[in-house]
């Protein structure tokens, strides 16, 4: 368990925002809400795009020794045998016969020994009601064709990474990439996990973004190094506080881990620190196992050496869902405004993956300034996603756009129709400058640009 986090626990405010403001709304939700699957809104799908974006660059675009790929979610049954997780992917599980609540087995509310009558169930209080701990898969099962049998038994993959694997000799040939060389891709993955909860942050669908990164053996410690670095230094460049983060090594070896580290992230409150990417160095196993399975040889020759071996794999793996619920808890704050008498809520999201980069305010709607800030706001909607607001108070308007991260508040008064100029107000500082018409297409861009 975690221990009480020094900053403040803002998720039942961020669940309430995030669906007020159309981040997130729960799954299904006029038929009483899907347990643990969540929508993202107009805002919340903008945010998790931004994230995705920043990662398909960093991982894929600025390299040249990774290449993408976006593998399907139905793969051959085999593939999870190989992969273990048909065996192994697993969680022990208990049902409470009074109440039909289920728990995981290391549920530290649980009073006594599951399966014994002195144990207690810490939902409905009943005293030896609680069953002996049975293994269930994570699996999600589905059927491939119109017969429901074993035989046409698939799986909605719980990883990306399998699709990476399988796919190794496909993407190294047709790419002629030398080892070391890395294979990324973004998209869903599914788990019935037994005790989802905390918002975004453990979900029954969610979305990785994987790479696996191969290399020579003998090599594998020195890249998992550089990629533990690496992969610390992105969550930083999207605006995490750096106090907030950490490494967490693995005490605990898979049986087929060389190493394993996790990225932390401080989610405030009783969450505390958890896990938010983690790094592996996973030797040959992998490949070594499909290569089995499969018969299929997945061997690399190494030319100038002469030498022909199945590559060790360095993998980072990110939930884009669980980054997202990170920003949003690292970017919220209520803070009082000086000289007034209401505060304000305010998402500091970074400018560069804020969800709308400026909102445009004709101070009031007359007088021509609702004709030249629909026109400002036309011409940079070319490039950014912009908000027009033409209703009520400019400082209310101010607050809306604070509240979802909106970086910049343009607006377009009196001396804008005279002189052709802007107020252009910094979300953070509260400070306004006067920016010419013409050149805040170069004024916005310039500060919502990533900084890598
Ligand atoms: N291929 C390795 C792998 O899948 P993992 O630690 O099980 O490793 C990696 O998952 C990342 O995926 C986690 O750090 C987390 O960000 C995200 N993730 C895993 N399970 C999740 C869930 N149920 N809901 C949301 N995100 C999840």
């Amino acid at each position: 368990m975690a221990s009480v986090s020094a900053h403040p626990d803002v998720m039942e405010k961020l669940v309430s925002l995030a669906k007020r403001r159309g981040f997130i709304f729960q799954s299904s939700e006029i038929y009483g809400g899907t347990g643990s699957v969540w929508d993202y809104g107009p805002l919340g799908v903008e945010l998790k795009k931004n994230v995705k974006d920043r990662w398909w660059h960093a991982m894929v675009r600025a390299r040249d020794d990774i290449e993408g790929l976006d593998a399907a979610i139905l793969m051959h049954p085999r593939v999870w045998e190989a992969s273990g997780h048909v065996a192994g992917f697993t969680d022990p599980l208990i049902d409470c016969r009074n109440c039909k609540r289920r728990f995981r087995a290391d549920d530290p509310s649980i009073k006594g020994t599951p399966g014994t009558p002195d144990a207690q169930c810490p939902v409905c209080g009943s005293k030896g009601t609680l069953s002996e701990p049975r293994l269930f898969n994570l699996m999600f099962k589905t059927f491939m064709g119109p017969v429901e049998e074993s035989a046409a038994i698939v799986y909605l993959r719980p990883e990306t990474a399998q699709g990476i694997f399988v796919n190794f000799l496909n993407v190294q040939q047709s790419t002629r990439q030398k080892i070391p060389f890395g294979i990324a891709q973004i998209g869903k993955a599914f788990r019935n996990e037994i005790t989802p909860g905390n918002f975004i942050f453990r979900t029954r669908e969610f979305e990785q973004m994987e790479m696996q990164f191969f290399v020579e053996p003998g090599t594998d410690e020195e890249h998992f190094e550089y990629w533990k670095a690496q992969r610390m230094e992105w969550h930083r460049s999207l605006g995490l506080a750096p106090d907030r983060l950490r490494y967490k090594p693995h005490e605990q070896l898979a049986h087929y881990a060389r190493a394993a580290a996790d990225i932390e992230f401080d989610f405030g409150g009783s969450l505390g620190y958890q896990e938010i990417e983690g790094i592996h160095n996973r030797s040959d196993f992998d490949l070594g196992r499909h290569q089995e399975y499969s018969g299929k040889k997945l061997e690399y020759f190494d030319q100038p050496k002469n030498r022909r071996y199945i590559p060790y794999v360095i993998e980072t793996s990110v939930g884009a869902d669980r980054t997202t619920l990170a920003l949003l808890v690292n970017a919220y704050r209520e803070e009082e405004v000086p000289g007034e008498t209401e505060g304000r809520t305010v998402l500091g999201l970074a400018p560069s993956i804020a969800p709308i980069k400026a909102g445009v305010f004709p101070l009031v709607k007359k007088d021509g300034m609702p004709e030249m800030a629909e026109k400002v706001a036309n011409d940079l909607r070319r490039c950014f996603p912009i908000f027009y607001d033409d209703g009520g108070a400019i400082g209310r308007r101010y607050r809306r756009q604070d509240e979802v991260g909106t970086p910049f508040g343009i607006t377009i008064d009196g001396q804008s129709t005279q002189d052709s100029t802007v107020t252009v107000r910094d979300r953070d500082t509260l400070q306004q400058v006067r920016v010419a018409a013409d050149q805040l297409r170069g004024y916005i861009a310039e500060r919502v640009a990533p900084n890598e």
